[in-house]
């Protein structure tokens, strides 16, 4: 049966477990062991940097659970690791050396910031930040050193979208690996491999696991991209546990049908927010106001989980509407299928200084939803009530 040919549904339901097999069990079974049992050691020599060697090296429950996300990136291999950030990390500690050069753009995730521009240095790794959507700074800022181009779309917790395309290429034309988070964007939503994206990273905590109960990270790319940052994970022992990619595996059998579900929950929330008197601004790819609106349709076949706005009022009024929120719990995180709320200054950019936070566009009004697949109207239902905490505090002071 030609399994390539089935579409996101069917091969995220069916993982990449041998479907063929007589009689075996239709669950993966999870290989929950350090080491694997060989017969002679003619046997240990051919198992090494095999799956079933010993379990930092690889493990076949945790082949299952990258041999799926490589089957809906549409790329060669996927690998699995303990965290997204022990993705991002030992992917560029695999490519990079001292004296490279990075150009990422300025809206990246926190601990990817702080990596970038606090950890790197350190062995003599230079990154360049520029403006997330203007390309002819991405282009400007290459130097004969530079070896990857690092993006995220849509980015957190500004919601811009980068135009995959564009950057791809532009990778192409300088010879340098593109790499890009696409954990908001998901798989089921966008595909940047088929952009000519180099690298693929999501954080699997969010989407791919789904029910804020896992904590893991994948990259999806060409294979001998993929055997490079293999090389690395083994020798820096960033590996998953077999029953943290057995929950992977589980919940990525759901992963279209929630996505589904979250895409019309949160463009039905960002249009309710949108026409709000005491909100100032919406960011959501699918909204008209959106300005990359267009981009975002045409790579995109659903505008994600992920909502943020701004208050009109102070970080003060921000903060009150997160604390009278009842269903989207006020937690960090995102992608499961409960609604939650953070203030991205307080949580996912809290260590990113503030001047460089100005720049991205992360202000103190903005409040971050990560839209579940709850019902819509309890959810705007919610909203409503917790809006009237705008300027609360300051009619009672009045009054
Ligand atoms: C866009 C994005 N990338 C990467 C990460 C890091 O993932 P993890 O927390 O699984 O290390 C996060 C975490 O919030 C994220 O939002």
């Amino acid at each position: 049966m030609n399994r390539k040919a089935d579409h996101a549904e069917t091969k995220v339901a069916r993982s990449a477990a041998d479907l063929h097999k007589k009689n075996g069990p239709m669950a993966l079974p999870i290989y929950q062991t350090s080491t694997f049992e060989v017969t002679d050691n003619d046997e240990q020599l051919r198992v090494t940097g095999s799956d079933s060697y010993y379990t930092r090296y690889g493990n076949p429950t945790n082949s299952v659970a990258e041999k799926t996300v490589a089957a809906l990136e549409g790329v060669d291999a996927a690998l699995t690791f303990s965290s997204g950030m022990g993705a991002i990390t030992t992917t560029i500690m695999s490519l990079l050396k001292g004296g490279d050069h990075i150009v990422a753009q300025r809206d990246v995730y926190g601990g990817t910031y702080k990596f970038l521009s606090q950890w790197l240095p350190k062995f003599g790794v230079e990154t360049t930040f520029v403006d997330t959507t203007d390309y002819q700074q991405h282009e400007k800022a290459i130097r004969p050193n530079t070896k990857l181009l690092y993006v995220e779309s849509p980015t957190n917790p500004t919601i811009r979208v980068v135009d995959l395309q564009r950057i791809a290429s532009l990778a192409k034309r300088h010879g340098l690996i593109s790499m890009v988070d696409s954990t908001f964007g998901t798989p089921i939503n966008q595909r940047p491999a088929e952009y000519g994206f180099d690298l693929i990273m999501h954080s699997g905590t969010k989407y791919l696991g789904g029910h804020t109960d896992l904590i893991c990270g994948v990259v999806a790319g060409r294979k001998e991209l993929i055997e490079k940052i293999l090389a690395t994970r083994t020798t820096i022992g960033n590996c998953m546990d077999p029953h943290a990619s057995w929950m992977l595996v589980r919940g990525m059998k759901t992963l279209a049908v929630r996505v589904t579900r979250q895409n019309e929950n949160a463009l039905r929330v960002a249009e309710f927010l949108e026409q709000h008197a005491k909100v100032r601004r919406v960011h959501y790819p699918f909204l008209n106001s959106h300005p990359q609106q267009a981009l975002a349709r045409a790579q995109m076949s659903g505008g994600g989980g992920m909502v943020s706005f701004e208050v009109d009022g102070t970080g003060e009024d921000a903060r009150r509407v997160s604390e009278a929120l009842r269903l989207f719990t006020l937690a960090p995180s995102l992608g499961g299928v409960e609604s939650l709320v953070c203030i991205p200054v307080l949580t996912s950019h809290l260590s990113v200084p503030e001047e460089e936070r100005r720049k991205m566009g992360v202000t103190e009004q903005m409040i971050r939803l990560s839209v579940g697949i709850e019902n819509a109207h309890d959810l705007i239902a919610d909203l409503e009530q917790a809006l009237k905490a705008v300027g609360a505090a300051a009619a009672v002071t009045v009054g």
